[in-house]
This record gives C-alpha cells, sequence and structure tokens, in this order.
C-alpha cells in the first residue's frame, strides 16, 4: 500500500482504526485529507479525467460537476439500513435489525479486500461549527473520491478538526467503501462504482457509537455524518445525554417593524419542503426569513433554559426536481456555483435542467442515465419520460445561499421558539394548528404522516405512511424511548419549551389541484405561528388544538378565496375519527408506547366525540 502523505494527527486511537481497515481492506493507496481547495479541485479533476464525472460550462455554472450514478443506487435504501444494537427490542419496532456481531461477520467478509485498486481515504469532519460545545467529531473512511467531494461541502474537513481532535479526543468512526474492488488494472471506465443491492448495507452500531456503510455510494448512504451520524448516532447520543438530534430545518424569522426576531425548526419527511421553507422569501410585506439549516438541528438547552440549536452540517444536499426561481430563487442561487450536481440532466450547452425549472423544456438533453432525451419521449405506460431522477440532488455550500443567516456559525446555538410538523396530508389536516400543550405537540409529533415521496427507494410513492417526527428512518433506538425522551425534554428544570405547531402546505381539492399556495406564501403562516409564540394572533379551540380564526392569515394578494380559507381551517370530525383509527394502528405497532401518548390519544378521541 503507498502512503500518500503522512498521517497528520498522532490521536493513537485514530491511528489504530485507519491501520486496521487499511489491512482489512487492502487499498492500493492511503491518503489523509486536508480539507484544502486544492484537494477538492485535484479530486474534482481526476473525476472529470476518468469519464466519473462531467464538468459543466464554467460561464453558466461556475466550478461545477455533474455525477450519473447507477440506476440501482439513487437514493437511501431503508431495507438494508440497520440498528444493529445488542438486544432486538433496544433498535424497536421500526429498524431494521441484525446482531450486531452477526452483522460484523458478514460484513468483515465484504469488506476484506474490498478496495484493491483504490485510494482509501480518511476524512476528518466536525458536525457544527469547529470547536462548537454543540459540535460533534468524525472521521470517515471511504474509497469513494465523490464522497470526499461532498464532505467538502456538507461538513467541516480537515486538518483544523484534527486540531481539535488532539491525541486524546473521541470521535464517531464512519467506515464507507463503495464495494466494487478493482482487480488486474481494472477501471471504473465511467461508470458509478456499486454493490447489488443484497450486498448493501449502512449499518449503525449505536451502543458503540459505530457506523459501517458496504455498497451504496449515494447520499445519506455513503456521506455519513449526515443520517447516519448527524441523526441515527446522534439520537442514542443526545438521548443518554438529554439533548436532540432531529430532521429539522431551522429558520431565522424577522418582523422588520420592530426587528424582533424569531427562530423555528420544521420537522417534515424526506422531500417534503424543508429546503423550501428555510429559504422562503415572504409574500407579505414586513417579514423576512433567513436560513441556518433544511435538513438537521441538534439542540441543547442553555443555563438559561433557552433552547439552543445549531445546524451540524456546512452545505445543502437538496431536491432538484420541482426547484425553480418561483418555487425556492434562493436555493437556485445557491446551486449556480460550486456545486456538485447528481443525476440531474445535461443540455446541449453543458448547464443542468430538471423537471419543473424555468422556461420551457429544451428540445433535447442527456438523460441521468446519460441517454439522449427529447420532451416526447413515452415511458412504457405513456407517461412522460424524466430526464433528471425524481430525487436528483445538488450539493451546494451555506456560504453561496444569499439569505444564509449572518449568525448561522454561532457555535452557542440559536434560540428556538416553535416547532413546525408537517408532511404531505391531501386532505383532513388543517393548514395550520397549535397544540394543546407540550405532551398534545409530543403527540402530534408521534402522529406525523405523509405521502411517500422518491427519497427512499424501497417504499411505495404515494401511499400516506406514519412518519413520527419524520424520523421513522433515522431514529437510531427504540421509537417509543424517543417519544419517552420528548416527554422528557418538556419536564427540564427551568425550560422555556418551543411552542408547538402541525402545518399542512399540501391540502388538495376534490380534483386533485393545491388548495394552498404553498412556497413563499407559507410565510402568511409562519407570521401567525410568530405572533402565537408572542400570546398573540387570533386563534379558536378547537377538537383538535388551536386553530387560526378565518381572518388571522392574510390572504391578500393570492388567490386563495374566503371558502378556500374556510376549507383550509376544517376540521372535518368524521375524517378525524378515520384519522383517529389510522393513528389507532399506528400506536398499537409500538411495544413502549409511553402511557401519556395513549392518554392524549384518548384525550382527542373525547374531544372528537363531544
Ligand atoms: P430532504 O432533503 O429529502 O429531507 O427534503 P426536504 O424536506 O428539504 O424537501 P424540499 O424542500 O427539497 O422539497 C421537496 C419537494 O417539495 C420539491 O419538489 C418542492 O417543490 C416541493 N414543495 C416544497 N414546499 C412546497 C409547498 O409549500 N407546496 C407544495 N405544493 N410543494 C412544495
Ligand atoms: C433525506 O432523504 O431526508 C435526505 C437525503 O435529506 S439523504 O441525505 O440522501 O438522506
Ligand atoms: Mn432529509
Amino acid at each position: 500500500m503507498k502512503q500518500l502523505n503522512a498521517a497528520p494527527t498522532k490521536n493513537v486511537q485514530l491511528l489504530a482504526w485507519v491501520k486496521n481497515w487499511a489491512a482489512i481492506c487492502e487499498p492500493e493507496a492511503l491518503y489523509w485529507c486536508d480539507g484544502s481547495k486544492e484537494e477538492y479541485d485535484r479530486l474534482c479533476n481526476e473525476m472529470v479525467d476518468s469519464g466519473l464525472a462531467i464538468r459543466l460550462n464554467p460561464v453558466k455554472r461556475p466550478n461545477s460537476i455533474l455525477f450519473r450514478s447507477d440506476p440501482s443506487d439513487v437514493a437511501r435504501v431503508e431495507a438494508r439500513t440497520f440498528i444493529a444494537s445488542e438486544k432486538e427490542e433496544d433498535a424497536g419496532p421500526t429498524n431494521h435489525w441484525i446482531d450486531p456481531h452477526e452483522l460484523k461477520k458478514t460484513m468483515l467478509g465484504l469488506y476484506q479486500g474490498c478496495m484493491h485498486g483504490r485510494t482509501m481515504y480518511v476524512i476528518p469532519f466536525s458536525m457544527g461549527p469547529v470547536g462548537s460545545p454543540i459540535a460533534k467529531i468524525g472521521v470517515e473512511i471511504t474509497d469513494s473520491p465523490y464522497v470526499v467531494v461532498n464532505m467538502h461541502i456538507m461538513t467541516r474537513v480537515g486538518t483544523r478538526v484534527l486540531d481539535v481532535l488532539g491525541e486524546k479526543g473521541e470521535f464517531v468512526p464512519c467506515m464507507h467503501s463503495v464495494g466494487k474492488p478493482l482487480e488486474n488494472g481494472e477501471s471504473d471506465n465511467g461508470v458509478w462504482p456499486c454493490a447489488p443491492m443484497d450486498k448493501k448495507y449502512i449499518s449503525q452500531f449505536p451502543e458503540t457509537r459505530e457506523i459501517w456503510s458496504f455498497g451504496s455510494g449515494y447520499g445519506g448512504n455513503a456521506l455519513l455524518g449526515k443520517k447516519c451520524l448527524a441523526l441515527r448516532i446522534a439520537t442514542a447520543q443526545a438521548r443518554d445525554e438529554g439533548w436532540m438530534a432531529e430532521h429539522m430545518l431551522i429558520l431565522k424569522l424577522t418582523r422588520e417593524s420592530d426587528g424582533k426576531i424569531k427562530y423555528v425548526t420544521g420537522a417534515f419527511p424526506s422531500a417534503c419542503g424543508k429546503t423550501n421553507l428555510a429559504m422562503l422569501i415572504p409574500t407579505i410585506p414586513g417579514w423576512k426569513v433567513d436560513t441556518v439549516g433544511d435538513d438537521i438541528a441538534w439542540m441543547k438547552f442553555n443555563k438559561d433554559g433557552e433552547l439552543r440549536a445549531i445546524n451540524p452540517e456546512a452545505g445543502f444536499f437538496g431536491v432538484a426536481p420541482g426547484t425553480n426561481f418561483s418555487s425556492n430563487k434562493n436555493a437556485m442561487l445557491s446551486c449556480a456555483k460550486d456545486t456538485i450536481f447528481t443525476n440531474v440532466a445535461l443540455t446541449d450547452d453543458g448547464d443542468v435542467w430538471w423537471e419543473g425549472m424555468d422556461g420551457d423544456k429544451p428540445a433535447h438533453l442527456i438523460d441521468w442515465k446519460g441517454h439522449d432525451w427529447t420532451p416526447d419521449m413515452k415511458d412504457a405506460d405513456g407517461k412522460p419520460v424524466k430526464a433528471a431522477h425524481p430525487n436528483a440532488r445538488f450539493t451546494a455550500r451555506a456560504c453561496n445561499c444569499p439569505v444564509i443567516a449572518s449568525n448561522w456559525e454561532d457555535p452557542e446555538g440559536v434560540p428556538v421558539s416553535a416547532f413546525l410538523f408537517g408532511g404531505r396530508r391531501p386532505s383532513t389536516l388543517p393548514l395550520v394548528y397549535q397544540s394543546m400543550s407540550w405532551e398534545h405537540g409530543v403527540f402530534i409529533g408521534s402522529t406525523v404522516g405523509s405521502e411517500v415521496t422518491a427519497a427512499a427507494l424501497d417504499v411505495k410513492a404515494g401511499t400516506v405512511r406514519r412518519d413520527p417526527f419524520a424520523m421513522l428512518p433515522f431514529c437510531g433506538y427504540n421509537m417509543g424511548d424517543y417519544f419517552q425522551h420528548w416527554l422528557d425534554i418538556g419536564k427540564h428544570e427551568g425550560a422555556r419549551l418551543p411552542k408547538i405547531f402541525c402545518v399542512n402546505w399540501f391540502r388538495k381539492t376534490a380534483d386533485g389541484k393545491w388548495l394552498w399556495p404553498g412556497y413563499g406564501d407559507n410565510s402568511r403562516v409562519l407570521k401567525w405561528v410568530f405572533e402565537r409564540c408572542d400570546g398573540e394572533g387570533k386563534a379558536q379551540e378547537t377538537a383538535v388544538g388551536f386553530l387560526p380564526t378565518e381572518d388571522a392569515i392574510v390572504r391578500d394578494g393570492t388567490d386563495v378565496t374566503a371558502e378556500d380559507m374556510k376549507e383550509l381551517l376544517t376540521i372535518d370530525k368524521d375524517a378525524w375519527k378515520k384519522e383517529l383509527e389510522t393513528i389507532n394502528e399506528h400506536f398499537a405497532k409500538f411495544d413502549r408506547l409511553p402511557a401519556e401518548l395513549e392518554a392524549q390519544r384518548k384525550a382527542l378521541e373525547a374531544r372528537l366525540n363531544a
């Protein structure tokens, strides 16, 4: 094995860990990443030269490249994601479990020699501002230069992290391989390397705080700081240490008339609007939104009982399709340069395109599979062929977002005033309502549901599934215990607890049209949330919680009629009784459901029957 550079650390544990994996994986070379721009550029150029990436037109899309992954490797694979706790009941009914010793044995077999012909990269990274009391250090080993350059954008990589780690500091070890050794001088020939589905494993060992990932090079399966560390491992740490790791955006909401600021976080399932809300441009005058984070929040109480949130990430791994200058201008500007695109289409002039982009469909493209594409093409079912994969993504730097909050890297975090829960619910759930108490809010979070999207491979798009706290695929331990942890947070001594709201931008009319314009107009709902946090904002008490009065949400400047607003704020008791039945079925799946949540369910039932 060639050592491409000297180890930039004296951390004994880290050195031993790297040495051990190098002996197992047998890479051709070993390289310690320093996080520099030079390193980023060099790896990008190498991937362009080898045909794995395409450099985009430097005038239209400066410093940006495009990757096309294997069609089997386009999203998280939930069926191949495991929480390997010692006891099965500690993984709980919502996670896939394999005995950790058995799983390690199987995976060690797969890792044996898996890096033949490849370089093993060691990536020291910080989740959160380097040195922040809420931040954590991880080190990822990978044989994928695609992972290295994505980690450069999504996390803080490099030698400065090793300086904080020091000789004895602790890190979360994150082991990754694409699972495609190159034998006898073989090369990828520009083809995305990965292993077949039955050899893919995305494994978390919550007790030993380890991550082992094999066989996928894509997104949350491979960029191990994101879902694996910042959610699955961090939830287990947060439970033990009394803080919160959540699948939440963080936004800063300013009322310009008096300069008053509130921070709002929101948990919506994958591809349900976190990035969009985090970068929203208000359509009502006098309000401003700045972005702190678009996917993950880590929150800790400070000594004054304020819940302080940091965004552990440094970039956005955003959904491309549907993003355009009217839906999310700030996301379009964030990915205008210095961006890695995955599985979008390529235009004839070397730029990118996806479904839902501004303007007319181009007359010709190269689609995400690398084939010629024209707008008239139809698939076997007669539907238009998509040029970009529905889960195509951009990896963009937070610092390139025009509305990134000036204090987004404050190591102390920002004080949170409100939590939003939401999902894609075509019926039943109103546009917005507020919980009656913390416990009722936890009940609302535990029953989040959404029509399934393309962000995961193995769930059927279009059907409603329960996704408690938008954490179904991301909770690193028994979900019943996680509900209890939320209830316990509410009992934190001296806590100034955020107010809890449920939002639904996705109500549809009988003929399938959106009842609410969404996007920038969601600022109208944020305004009400802001006011409610101060005990203002007009509300009516209903069986399900506090709803805005019909005039509490400004409609001026929208096509929303008084009748639409009425419908958006209707509580249809029959529909809610059906909702209760499905909540019943959902709760029945839990072995450790806190009694408080069952009491909340009963109380809702009683209010609906009153
Ligand atoms: P992950 O990165 O997978 O966690 O997704 P996300 O929650 O950040 O979702 P994102 O903001 O990328 O939105 C996903 C899709 O939802 C995009 O196609 C958006 O256009 C669409 N969307 C977002 N907000 C709204 C809204 O207010 N109304 C409607 N109708 N669609 C929306
Ligand atoms: C999600 O699926 O919620 C994402 C994308 O944010 S991934 O990082 O691939 O998990
Ligand atoms: Mn997400």
